[in-house]
C-alpha cells in the first residue's frame, strides 16, 4: 500500500497536535505556571448542619499568621457569605487562603479577572490561596447555575490598605468576643 506524501505530512501534523494537547494538560495540572487546581484536600463538612460548624457557622476572615489568613465562604442561593451583604474583606499584601463551600446545590466561586475559580459542592470544601499585592476591589461570581437568582448572584472582595483592614478587623473581633 502506498501512502501519499500529503497524507503523511497531515498524519504527522495530527499526530504533533494530539502530542500538543497532550503536552499542554500536563504542562497545566502540573505546578510549573503556578496554577493550583482544586484538589480534595479542603475536606468535607455536613451540609444540614453548616450553621453549628465551628468555621463555617459564622463565616469569614481569619488571621492565622503575619500577613496570612484564612477566609471561609458558604455560597448558598443566592448569596455568598460573606461577599454579597457585605464585601469580603481582605488586607493588601496578604496571602489568603480560602475555603469554599455550599449549603445547599452547587454554585460557582469565581473571582472576576483572577484565575481563582471553583465550584462550590455541598459538603465538599474547595481550599486554594490567593495573594492579593493590591488594594483594590474584584468582583465575585457564581458561574455555575443555581436556580432562578443565579443570575444575580455575586459578591465583592475588598483589598484592603493594611491599616484600615487592622482597625476594622479589630471592631470584628470586639464584636464577636474574638471567636473570630
Ligand atoms: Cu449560585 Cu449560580
Amino acid at each position: 500500500m502506498e501512502i501519499h506524501t500529503y497524507e503523511k505530512v497531515w498524519l504527522a501534523l495530527s499526530l504533533v497536535l494530539i502530542v500538543g494537547f497532550i503536552a499542554t494538560i500536563a504542562y497545566g495540572a502540573s505546578a510549573g505556571p503556578g496554577i493550583d487546581m482544586i484538589d480534595d484536600k479542603g475536606g468535607t463538612v455536613d451540609p444540614a448542619t453548616l450553621d453549628e460548624h465551628p468555621k463555617f457557622g459564622d463565616p469569614g476572615i481569619e488571621k492565622t499568621g503575619e500577613n496570612q489568613y484564612d477566609v471561609y465562604v458558604v455560597a448558598r442561593q443566592f448569596v455568598f457569605e460573606p461577599g454579597t451583604s457585605e464585601p469580603l474583606r481582605v488586607p493588601e499584601g496578604s496571602t489568603v487562603t480560602f475555603h469554599v463551600t455550599a449549603a445547599d446545590v452547587i454554585h460557582g466561586f469565581e473571582v472576576v479577572g483572577t484565575n481563582a475559580n471553583t465550584m462550590a459542592i455541598p459538603g465538599q470544601v474547595a481550599e486554594f490561596t490567593v495573594e492579593f499585592d493590591e488594594a483594590g476591589e474584584y468582583g465575585i461570581l457564581c458561574n455555575e447555575y443555581c436556580g432562578s437568582g443565579h443570575h444575580v448572584m455575586e459578591g465583592t472582595i475588598l483589598v484592603m490598605e493594611q491599616s484600615e483592614f487592622d482597625s476594622w478587623y479589630e471592631q470584628q473581633e470586639q464584636q464577636t468576643g474574638g471567636e473570630n
